[in-house]
């Protein structure tokens, strides 16, 4: 798509008032039925406010002004940081219920895009478009946006307990334990598998551990819709495109030939679910050469109950089922596969990994994670919206093993593929902006 295509919907989304100020409407305009979702494809030269607003009719998502961001997050104060990745930084704040009529008192997440290329424009609005379309459990919640001059921000739940990520590869956190472990896995297998079969299919595109978020009951949920696409339509049996992704996720097939489809992003989740098992990032700089790509690594083991063994996670003590590992290993493999046929569909995945769940044979002395009662909840809420002018002194003292007070939770992590200032700004992105 050439880049007037982007420019003149932004000159539209973002259209002055003789004052000067944005004309972006406050809330997304609502038409009675719910209209067929529009594809990112659908965005061409024409798209304007009002197709925006058509798109995300029904979707309730709020369009916010950049004053009301900066007081939602103490003027994005660094305090606030709770994470960046090849976009921008994410910035945790506070919405009162004054804010607007019908929006409830919440703790939110504001994503502020990094506005060195044009590729932040293409991403915000994909980010748009397909999570204010989409809703589902397994994937978070987004509740508004900016689009002010030259802002591009992105408001969503607040998802307590931050990305699997962490809480995987982080020393200050406690070792996920077994059947947590599964519980993330489960959903984040639901999360693609909806996406898979969603009327106009979706490839998420990005399937990592970054970009999974972990809600107080370790529910999980997808986020960062940045690079998600349209699945093929008609009588294509994949989409030619750009190669995005991130080194060790993406498959190879697609880094290889440009073509994708939703068996490339079986194969990213058969990478989490390794890591998830071993304990290990996808891709381990430090580790002897052999172990530095833990899917050539880890791959011949998965097959060999005896050999499984060296693939786990010490940090598990032992304290998982022996059965379920297995199973869990030999859905791995089949993910994994060179051939993209030979990899099974989300939805064949969700069917074999669930009834792992149910297998008792952890040994003795597992933690069992058990959700915290509603209430219990609901009174955390409250004190922490009580104590919100001084939020981050108390919240530490209450949570001093809470992610957020980890150092800045994620930074520009380089291990992106293209996804970083300097493709942004190169030539090639220019030509292949149509991808
Ligand atoms: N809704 C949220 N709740 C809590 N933490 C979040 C939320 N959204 C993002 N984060 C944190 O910020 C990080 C980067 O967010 P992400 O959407 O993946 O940005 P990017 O597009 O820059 O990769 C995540 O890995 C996570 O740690
Ligand atoms: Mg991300």
């Amino acid at each position: 798509m050439p880049e007037k295509s982007w420019m003149s919907f932004f000159s539209s989304c973002c259209g002055e008032g003789s004052d000067g100020s944005a004309t972006m409407p406050r809330k997304a305009q609502c038409s009675s039925g719910s209209p067929e979702r529009v594809s990112s494809s659908d965005t061409s030269n024409s798209f304007s406010q009002d197709d925006l607003s058509l798109t995300l009719a029904g979707s309730n998502l709020h369009a916010f002004t950049i004053a009301e961001l900066r007081a939602v997050t103490r003027n994005f104060s660094m305090t606030n940081v709770i994470g960046s990745g090849g976009f921008g930084t994410v910035y945790k704040g506070y919405i009162d219920d004054k804010l607007r009529p019908g929006l409830k008192a919440q703790q939110v997440a504001v994503k502020s895009l990094d506005l060195e290329g044009q590729q932040g424009h293409r991403e915000w609005l994909a980010e748009v478009i397909f999570l204010g379309q989409l809703q589902h459990p397994h994937l978070v919640k987004l509740i508004g946006y900016c689009c002010e001059d030259e802002h591009r921000m992105l408001v969503y739940e607040f998802v307590p307990r931050g990305s699997l990520e962490n809480h995987l590869f982080k020393r200050l956190l406690a070792s996920l334990p077994w059947s947590t472990r599964l519980k993330i896995t489960v959903g984040a297998a639901k999360g693609l598998a909806f996406l898979h079969e969603a009327e106009k299919p979706v490839i998420y595109r990005d399937f990592k551990a970054s970009n999974i978020l972990i809600d107080t009951d370790y529910t999980a949920k997808l986020s960062d819709f940045g690079l998600a696409k349209d699945g093929p339509q008609g009588d294509n049996t994949h989409v030619t495109t750009r190669v995005m992704g991130t080194h060790g996720y993406a498959a190879p097939e697609y880094v290889l030939t440009g073509h994708l489809t939703a068996k490339s992003d079986v194969y990213s989740f058969g990478v989490v679910l390794l890591e998830l098992l071993a304990g290990r990032r996808c891709v381990d700089k430090s580790r002897p050469t052999r172990q530095k790509n833990l899917v050539d690594w880890a791959r011949p083991y998965l097959t060999n109950a005896d050999k499984l063994r060296r693939v786990m996670d010490p940090g598990l003590d032992g304290l998982y089922s022996t059965k379920g590992a297995q199973k869990a290993a030999a859905i791995a493999y089949k993910c994994l596969s060179h051939n993209p046929k030979s990899r099974p569909e989300m939805r064949t995945v969700v069917e074999m990994l669930e009834p792992l769940l149910n297998l008792d044979d952890v040994p003795f002395g597992a933690f069992v994670y058990v959700a915290p009662k509603e209430e219990e909840e609901k009174e955390k809420v409250a004190i922490q919206e009580k104590n919100h002018n001084n939020h981050d002194e108390r919240h530490k003292q209450r949570f001093p093993n809470s992610v957020i007070h980890s150092e800045v939770t994620l930074h520009k992590d380089g291990r992106s593929l293209y996804r970083n200032s300097h493709f942004r700004k190169s030539q090639r992105q220019n030509q292949e902006r149509g991808a």
